[in-house]
């Protein structure tokens, strides 16, 4: 398996109940490296060009709103095949449907308020770790 690199975003739904460190603390656990860290308030332009490809969904408006809403914490994770790995271990978009023990299904609450975002490629993670480091 290669050493990759990807991209998390603890949402503002898990930093407003105060879940960072417990997420950080799974991460860790389950042997992704820290490698880049930081808490920001993503500007709206920055949170419509980073979801650009979900302009044409019907839940685009209400997304930027959401990611606007508080500040996130984009961080840089590494491991082996750590792309595929992270979504597995964070479970589906919807937390109410994500797999018991994952951090969708422990830390969100539905289809938006999902506690994380992770890169669902490769491609997509070189690209969406260089808009954030
Ligand atoms: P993410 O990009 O945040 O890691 O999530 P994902 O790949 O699992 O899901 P994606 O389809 O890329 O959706 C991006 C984010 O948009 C919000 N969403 N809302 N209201 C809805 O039906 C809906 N569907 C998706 C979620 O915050 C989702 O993570
Ligand atoms: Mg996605």
């Amino acid at each position: 398996m290669e050493t990759e690199r990807t991209l998390l975003i603890v949402k503002p739904d898990a930093v407003a109940r105060n879940a960072v460190g417990q997420i950080l603390a799974r991460l860790e656990d389950e042997g992704f490296l820290l490698r880049e860290l930081r808490m920001e308030r993503l500007p709206k332009e920055r949170a419509r060009a980073f979801y650009e490809v979900h302009r044409e969904r019907p839940f685009y408006d209400e997304l930027v709103a959401f990611m606007t809403s508080g500040p996130v914490v984009p961080m840089v994770l590494e491991g082996p095949d750590a792309v595929a790995h992270l979504r597995r271990f964070i479970g589906e978009t919807d937390s109410t449907r994500a797999a018991a023990g994952t951090i969708r299904a422990d830390f969100g609450t539905d289809v938006q308020c999902n506690a994380v975002h992770a890169s669902d490629s490769p491609e997509n993670a070189v690209r969406e770790i260089g808009f954030f480091f």
